[in-house]
């Protein structure tokens, strides 16, 4: 008992000298990615979680010091610094969305709830890695932000930037265009969806931050980053963020009330993130009422049966997952609600979900020939995060699935759609940058790539200057192939959405003791551009035609000769007329 006691005093001492790097982590050169990990744990997994997290530090705006440990990032200039003024609060610091310069609350609040669960699942792997002291300071930067974007209890600033402004900059962040005005939504003004989804995020930051790790399964362990001071605050948020979407009514979205600030992410509803968020509030506080409000909004809201992708605007797989945990770690949630616990039914719902796609049966997805896991319409402007999505959320489950068959089928589809991403792809290339001497060489991303000229982005440096380690690109099109184009952004753009389930998986893959990632044995200089034009939603195909194209010619083909007819018919009525009564008049037999 009294070991115990010290033991937990010992853990608790460490976890807190681990907020300071040791050793500090720089991304080794692309070239180390095909040097065999003999160590354990694999090198080249660690990498893979170091650069993930890299990234972020790449994408920070404000003050690039603020952070625990500095500003990795030796190209960054510090940026942004009147973000907020234009309504008297400080929006400085948090992080710019993706290869411009905007910064959005929604996609955020999914890449903070991603990004967490990762720690609260694999936590083990952060520290094998020596990587949780980045963690801590990734997510503190995140969260720190939205606690200053929530100011009141009704009020969250939803975009910092004017995306017409931003569309027309490209160029380095020590000339970003103003005015950069900020986007609230409030009590007059709401969004359900947005306000719900940041309160999700708060509350899974809580549960982490908390120390108590879920007790969801013996293979699933919490980062050791436990701080309950950073805990109470953000479950603080996270509650009166929750509760202010809950009874500001009517429910809207907050692209309906914001509609300025609804071009780059406009949301498809607010029933999954009230879930979601009622959920998440459940497991991190123990109250009855929060899960009876995520059961309902399941029940109200018919959120069975989805084969949605998990991505910024769609949560409803997460909610699957997450019934499925709170069944088995918190199975009083649901007695003190009246309900049953009902462990089978919730992995029946969650298995419909994943059995769909490790059985390749979805109606709106199928596998590429290379075979990776694609959505239509989802897939089509970026086609990596919806199939990282699902194997990260294939991963965690797997261990909680009902049968052993399902728990290896889950892994193996998940591995497939891994290996993929890392080079076992018909293009050779492992779709992270940095990581391999294949990996994109010309990420979208105005900071990185050095160039200024928005009329020749593709070739304006002729080299990206800067190596933006540890980003996932957009990915190939559902032929498979990727054109290496910095301004084909449905390929090649960056994000911090795309990137959110990969140190998940990363850590996941050294808790596990993996072998190497696939990108070690992809011979380097493998990958070269395609022939013909991508014909994508960014670079809309001149020379070939698209199916819409070839249908308008048909449809021009058939109306133009139809007006021929009937212009001959109308120059030649009168002989056509007198044709007719002869054929009438004519002898009959
Ligand atoms: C983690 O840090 C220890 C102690 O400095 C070191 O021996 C080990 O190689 C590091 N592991 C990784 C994966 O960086
Ligand atoms: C940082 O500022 C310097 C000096 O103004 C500039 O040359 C450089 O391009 C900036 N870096 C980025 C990433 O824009
Ligand atoms: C509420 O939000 C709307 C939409 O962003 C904004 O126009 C309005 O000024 C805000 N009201 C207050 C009191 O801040
Ligand atoms: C815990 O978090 C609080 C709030 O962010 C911070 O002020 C404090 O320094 C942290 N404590 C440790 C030991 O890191
Ligand atoms: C919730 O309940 C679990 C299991 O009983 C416990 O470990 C945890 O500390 C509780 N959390 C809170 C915030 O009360
Ligand atoms: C679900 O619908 C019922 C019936 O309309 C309603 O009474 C209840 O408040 C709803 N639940 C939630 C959480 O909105
Ligand atoms: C987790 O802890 C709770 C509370 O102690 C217990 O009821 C539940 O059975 C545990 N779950 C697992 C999977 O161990
Ligand atoms: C358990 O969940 C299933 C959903 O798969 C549902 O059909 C069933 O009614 C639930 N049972 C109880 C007792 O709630
Ligand atoms: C973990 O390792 C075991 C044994 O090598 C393997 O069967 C399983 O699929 C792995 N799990 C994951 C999540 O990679």
């Amino acid at each position: 008992m009294l070991l115990g006691i010290l033991l937990s005093f010992a853990v608790a001492g460490t976890s807190q000298a681990q907020l300071t790097p040791s050793p500090t982590y720089s991304p080794p050169s692309a070239t180390q990615g095909t040097a065999s990990s003999t160590s354990s744990p694999n090198a080249q997994w660690a990498d893979v979680l170091g650069n993930a997290l890299w990234f972020y530090d790449a994408q920070r705006s404000g003050h690039l010091d603020e952070g625990a440990y500095g500003n990795r990032v030796s190209w960054r200039n510090d940026s942004a610094l009147d973000d907020g003024s234009d309504w008297d609060t400080d929006l400085t610091g948090g992080w710019y969305d993706a290869g411009d310069y905007i910064k959005a609350t929604f996609p955020l609040g999914y890449t903070m709830y991603a990004l967490t669960w990762g720690a609260l699942t694999s936590g083990q792997g952060y520290d094998l890695a020596n990587q949780t002291a980045y963690l801590d300071g990734t997510l503190r930067w995140g969260f720190d932000w939205l606690i200053k974007a929530h100011p009141s209890d009704d009020t969250l600033y939803v975009q910092v930037g004017d995306t017409t402004i931003d569309n027309n900059y490209w160029g380095g962040d020590d000339d970003i265009p103003t005015p950069r005005p900020a986007y609230p939504i409030n009590d007059t003004f709401p969004g359900t969806d947005v306000l719900a989804s940041t309160a999700a995020a708060f509350a899974i930051g809580s549960i982490l931050y908390s120390g108590a790790s879920l007790n969801v399964s013996s293979s699933f362990s919490s980062a050791s980053l436990s701080n309950t001071t950073y805990s109470s605050v953000l479950l603080d948020h996270a509650e009166r963020a929750y509760n202010a979407a809950k009874t500001t009514l009517p429910w809207t979205t907050f692209s309906e009330s914001v509609p300025a600030a609804s071009a780059a992410y406009s949301s498809s509803g607010y029933q999954d993130d009230l879930c979601v968020s009622a959920l998440t509030l459940a497991l991190a506080t123990n109250q009855s009422q929060y899960y009876t409000d995520a059961y309902e909004y399941y029940q109200n809201f018919s959120l069975t049966g989805s084969q949605k992708v998990w991505n910024w605007d769609s949560r409803v797989p997460a909610a699957y997952v997450l019934f499925v945990e709170a069944a088995l770690a918190r199975p009083a949630l649901a007695t003190a609600a009246g309900l049953a616990v009902n462990l089978t039914g919730w992995q029946t719902e969650a298995e419909q979900y994943f059995d769909a796609i490790a059985n390749e049966n979805l109606q709106k997805g199928h596998l590429t020939k290379g075979g990776l896991l694609y959505y239509q319409d989802d897939s089509d402007s970026v086609s990596l995060q919806p199939a990282m999505a699902a194997a990260a959320l294939l991963l965690k489950y797997a261990p909680l699935a009902s049968t052993s068959d399902k728990t290896s089928s889950y892994q193996s589809f998940a591995q497939g759609q891994i290996d993929y991403l890392l080079g076992d792809n018909p293009m050779s290339v492992p779709y992270i940058v940095g990581m391999h001497p294949n990996s994109p060489q010309n990420p979208h991303s105005a900071m990185a790539s050095g160039g200024d000229n928005i009329n020749d982005i593709r070739d304006d440096p002729p080299t990206e200057l800067h190596v933006l380690y540890g980003a996932v690109v957009g990915g190939p099109l559902s032929n498979d192939k990727f054109w290496d184009y910095r301004d084909d952004w449905v390929q090649s753009e960056v994000a911090l959405d795309y990137n959110a389930v990969i140190p998940g998986i990363a850590a996941m893959m050294l808790v596990n003791g993996s072998s190497d990632p696939f990108y070690v044995t992809v011979q380097a200089g493998t990958y070269s551009t395609p022939s013909g034009q991508p014909c994508d939603e960014a670079l809309p195909c001149s020379g070939g035609l698209s199916g819409g194209a070839i249908a308008g010619i048909v449809i021009g083909v058939i109306v133009g000769v139809l007006l021929v007819l009937v212009a001959l018919w109308w120059w030649k009525r009168d002989t056509i007329a007198r044709w007719w009564r002869k054929g009438y008049t004519g002898p009959r037999k």
